[in-house]
C-alpha cells in the first residue's frame, strides 16, 4: 500500500508540561528499606513528577494546552476539536475537555470529549483527531488532543517507584511539519485482562505486575507481526523505536523482544543506544506518565534530535492495560527543527525544584482528603507560573483559580469572572 498522501495529517505541533516538584527514587528507596539499585537499574528509574495539592488532570491538562497554543502562536477558534485522553479523570460523567474547553476560551462549536483506555487513551484520541482532520479542512479544521495524568501506586507497593506525571498537548491537523502519521493498515491487539486497573473508590491503581509485563509483550509481538506483514517494512527501515514506557527498563525488554527476532549485526546495546535512548531521557526525569507516555518519548526525542532527523520513520507502541495496544510509524517532518526549543521538557526540568520524602507524604494527604472531601478547602500554591490551580471542591463543584492568562480570546474576562466566583464561595 502506498504511502504518498496529499494531505499529511499528523502532528503539526506538540508541547509537554513538567510537574514542578520532583522526589528522587533513591529517596523512596530509602523510605521503603528498599536496595536503591532495584530501583534505578532493575526498574531504571532515576527521579518522579509529584503533584502537589492544587494540581489534578485538568490542571496539567490546560497547562499543556496553553503553553502549546502560546508557544506556537496558534489561534484558539482554530480548533474545532478537542479530545482529551486520561485516566485521571476527576469526575464520573463531566470529561476533563470540558473544563480545558472552558478555562482555554475555545469557540462554542468546538466538539469536546474525553478518551478512556489507560495508556491507549492518548493513542485512541490521536487516531480520532486525524481522521476528523482529513474532513475538516476549514477554518476550525484543527484539532487539540491532549494527554494528561498521574500515575499514582499505593506506599511502599512494587508500583510506587514507577509513579509519574504529565501532560502532553499536540496540535493535529493537514499541514503535519513535525510528525506525519503513516496510513498502513492498523495493527490493532485488544484483550481483556486484568493487568492493571483503578476501581472508582480508588486513589491510587491496583496491579498484577507479572501479568501486566506479560501482556504488554504478547501486545508488542502481535502488532508488531501484524504491522511489517501488512506494510512490507523490515526493521532497517526504522530509525527510531518509542515504547509506552511504565518503567524505563521496560522500554528495553521492549526492544530486546524485538531485537532478538530482527536485529541485524549491531548489538542490542548499541541499536538500543541509538534506536530508543534519543525519546527515552524524559522518562527517567518524569516516571510514568501514563496517557502521555509515548507522547513523551515523541516529543523528547524531537527535543533531542530536532531537523537532524527530518524524514526518519519512528515505531511507535502504544500500550494500555486492560488492553488495547497499537503500533503505527510516522515521519518526522521537515521543520521538527524549528520546535526543538519550544517543546518545552528542557526548561521545565531546569525549573522545578526537588522535594523530600516528608513533603512527599504530606501532598499525598491533602490531596486525599481534598479529594475525598465535598467542602471546599484552599489549595496550596502549586506552580508559581501556572496558569490555574485546583482550589478544592463545595457543593459538589471543582473550584480552579486561575493565577495567569489562559490561551482563548475572552480569557481575560472570563478568568476575573471565574476568579470572583471562586473567591466567593472560599469566603
Ligand atoms: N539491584 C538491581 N536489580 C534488582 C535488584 C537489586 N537489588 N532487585 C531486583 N532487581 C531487578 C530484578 O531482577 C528485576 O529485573 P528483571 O525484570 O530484568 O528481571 C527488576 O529489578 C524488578 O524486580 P522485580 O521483578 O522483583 O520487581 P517487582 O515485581 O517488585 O515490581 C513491577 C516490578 C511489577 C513492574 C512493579 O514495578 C509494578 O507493579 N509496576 C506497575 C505496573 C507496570 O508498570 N507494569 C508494566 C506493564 S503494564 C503498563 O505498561 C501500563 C502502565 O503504564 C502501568
Amino acid at each position: 500500500m502506498s504511502n504518498e498522501d496529499d494531505h499529511p495529517a499528523g502532528i503539526e505541533a506538540i508541547s509537554v508540561y513538567v510537574p514542578q516538584n520532583f522526589i528522587e527514587a533513591t529517596e523512596v528507596a530509602a523510605a521503603n528499606g528498599t536496595d536503591p539499585e532495584k530501583y534505578t537499574r532493575g526498574l531504571g528509574c532515576r527521579r518522579m513528577a509529584i503533584a502537589s495539592p492544587g494540581e489534578d488532570a485538568v490542571t496539567y491538562g490546560c497547562e499543556a494546552a496553553r503553553l502549546l497554543l502560546e508557544r506556537y502562536q496558534s489561534d484558539a477558534s482554530a480548533i474545532g476539536l478537542l479530545v482529551v485522553g486520561t485516566e485521571s479523570g476527576v469526575d464520573g460523567s463531566k470529561p476533563v475537555a470540558a473544563y480545558l474547553h472552558g478555562m482555554l476560551g475555545l469557540d462554542c462549536r468546538c466538539r469536546v470529549f474525553d478518551t478512556k483506555h489507560a495508556c491507549y487513551s492518548a493513542t485512541a484520541a490521536l487516531r480520532i483527531a486525524t481522521d476528523w482532520c482529513r474532513g475538516h479542512d476549514g477554518r476550525r479544521g484543527k484539532a487539540l488532543v491532549v494527554a494528561t495524568d498521574i500515575a499514582r501506586y499505593d506506599l511502599g507497593s512494587p508500583g510506587e517507584p514507577t509513579q509519574g506525571a504529565a501532560a502532553v498537548a499536540m496540535l493535529v491537523g493537514n499541514d503535519a511539519a513535525c510528525m506525519q502519521l503513516e496510513h498502513f493498515p492498523e495493527a490493532v491487539y485488544a484483550q481483556e485482562v486484568m493487568d492493571f486497573w483503578r476501581p472508582n473508590y480508588r486513589h491510587t491503581a491496583v496491579v498484577d505486575g507479572k501479568v501486566s509485563l506479560r501482556t504488554y509483550l504478547t501486545a508488542l509481538e502481535n502488532t508488531w507481526d501484524e504491522y511489517q506483514r501488512s506494510s512490507g517494512l523490515q526493521w532497517h527501515d526504522y530509525e527510531y523505536l518509542l515504547f509506552h514506557v511504565p518503567f524505563p527498563r521496560m522500554a528495553w525488554k521492549a526492544f530486546r523482544l524485538l531485537h532478538e527476532r530482527y536485529g541485524n549485526g549491531e548489538s542490542p546495546e548499541d541499536a538500543f543506544s541509538r534506536m530508543v535512548e534519543p525519546g527515552l531521557w524524559a522518562c527517567r526525569e518524569l516516571g510514568n506518565c501514563y496517557s502521555g507516555s509515548l507522547y513523551l518519548c515523541l516529543a523528547a526525542l524531537l527535543e533531542r534530535v530536532g531537523q537532524r532527523a527530518t524524514g526518519a520513520r519512528v515505531g511507535l507502541f502504544s500500550y494500555g492495560s486492560g488492553c488495547c495496544a497499537e503500533f503505527f510509524t510516522a515521519r518526522i517532518g521537515s521543520s521538527s527543527g524549528i520546535w526543538h526549543d519550544r517543546i518545552g521538557i528542557g526548561n521545565g526540568l531546569r525549573r522545578r525544584r526537588q522535594i523530600d520524602y516528608s513533603t512527599y507524604l504530606e501532598f499525598r494527604q491533602i490531596t486525599e482528603r481534598m479529594e475525598g472531601n465535598h467542602e471546599c478547602q484552599a489549595g496550596l500554591a502549586s506552580d508559581a507560573d501556572a496558569a490555574v490551580t485546583f482550589c478544592g471542591t463545595r457543593e459538589h463543584r471543582r473550584l480552579y483559580r486561575f493565577q495567569a492568562p489562559t490561551a482563548g480570546a475572552e480569557s481575560t474576562q472570563r478568568r476575573n469572572s471565574v476568579n470572583a466566583q471562586v473567591a466567593n464561595v472560599l469566603r
